[in-house]
């Protein structure tokens, strides 16, 4: 089999472990079209999964995406949640109706997200929206669905949670002093983004620790650049050019793009899904993946304390605790 790289894609990678998608349900987050979360609906229908739930929040842009599935192959069970993952109501519901329409899930692959949000804006429960929809909404709904996750961690292979990150996580650790940005007074957008991309890395970590002895572990895929999805479609080409200095004066350090600096939409999926299926990284997990590889993560995205401050953190914002 060919080493899967920078350049494979989606179907590349669902096709190079097909037998890890026969017969497995998976949970995505996220997939309207067009985004990383629909590519990889579509790129796991060619290879006979039993069931692909969506849980998304616009149902009209999932709709494409059932409708590709069901051309690909119409015997693919496929189910639509809608959930907001900023209103933890919203959340709590979609859990129960995802639950009872699986009682396993072999893989839930969270990749809704926002980023680059000018005005500071927080979600229902007071929290900034960037941290609420990449992160807090996340961890509540992945412990909600814990059962079903333990469920399919006892078989071969075990279950995984596949936590969308981003390379600009580098740009700032989390803020657990001052994490909701002193209601607004000293937020900035990409300080933002990346403490909510620090947070989905901490998670993968805090969750395989939590969840490893039940057959469950995590990791954090960056996916690449690309700009055919709507994540940065509010931003202009000056928006970005001031992630460096938003690193240097968080870190300390020089911002570097990366190679390639962008990738296509057939390769944008590639990595998430190379986390979802690779039969040899529940063993490396948790691990932080680019390029379909793992890839060394910087310290601060891994640190056992913030682990276990933001698992805290998370339990206090979302109103439960959850122990394994
Ligand atoms: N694209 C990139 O270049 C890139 C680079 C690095 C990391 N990432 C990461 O990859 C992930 C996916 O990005 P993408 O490019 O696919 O973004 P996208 O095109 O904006 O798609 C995001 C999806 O998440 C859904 N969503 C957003 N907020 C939600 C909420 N509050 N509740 C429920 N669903 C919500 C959106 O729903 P609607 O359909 O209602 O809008 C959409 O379907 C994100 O975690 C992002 O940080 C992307």
């Amino acid at each position: 089999m060919a080493v899967l790289d920078a350049l494979s894609t989606g179907d590349q990678v669902v096709e190079a472990f097909k037998s890890q998608v026969k017969g497995r349900t998976f949970v995505i987050t996220g997939a309207g079209m067009p985004s990383i979360g629909s590519q990889m609906a579509i790129s796991l229908a060619r290879a006979s999964p039993a069931h692909i739930l969506i849980a998304s929040r616009t149902g009209r842009k999932v709709d494409p995406v059932l409708e590709k599935i069901a051309e690909i192959d119409s015997s693919v069970k496929t189910t639509f949640v809608q959930v907001d993952l900023t209103d933890h109501e919203s959340v709590r519901r979609a859990a129960k109706e995802i639950l009872a329409a699986t009682p396993k899930i072999d893989v839930l692959i969270n990749s809704a997200g926002n980023m680059g949000i000018k005005d500071y804006t927080v979600d229902k429960q007071g929290i900034e929206i960037q941290l609420s929809a990449n992160h807090i909404g996340h961890f509540l709904l992945t412990n909600l669905l814990a059962p079903a996750l333990i469920a399919a961690g006892s078989q071969p292979g075990g279950a995984r949670v596949v936590n969308l990150t981003s390379l600009g996580y580098r740009s700032s650790r989390f803020r657990f002093d001052d994490w909701n940005f002193s209601n607004g007074k000293t937020y900035d957008l990409w300080t933002g983004y990346a403490q909510a991309k620090t947070a989905n890395i901490l998670f993968s970590f805090g969750l395989t620790k939590k969840l490893k002895s039940h057959g469950v572990t995590s990791t954090a895929a960056h996916p690449g650049s690309n700009i055919d999805t709507q994540l940065g479609s509010h931003l202009t080409v000056d928006d970005y050019a001031k992630i460096p200095e938003v690193m240097q004066r968080n870190m300390g350090k020089e911002w570097e793009w990366e190679t390639p600096r962008f990738k296509t939409f057939d390769q944008i999926s590639s990595t998430s899904l190379a986390a979802a299926l690779d039969p040899e990284i529940p063993a490396k997990s948790p691990a932080y993946m680019v390029n379909c590889q793992p890839h060394e993560v910087d310290e601060h995205a891994r640190d056992p304390e913030a682990v276990e401050k933001l698992w805290k953190l998370s339990e206090e914002l979302v109103g439960q605790k959850f122990d394994y």
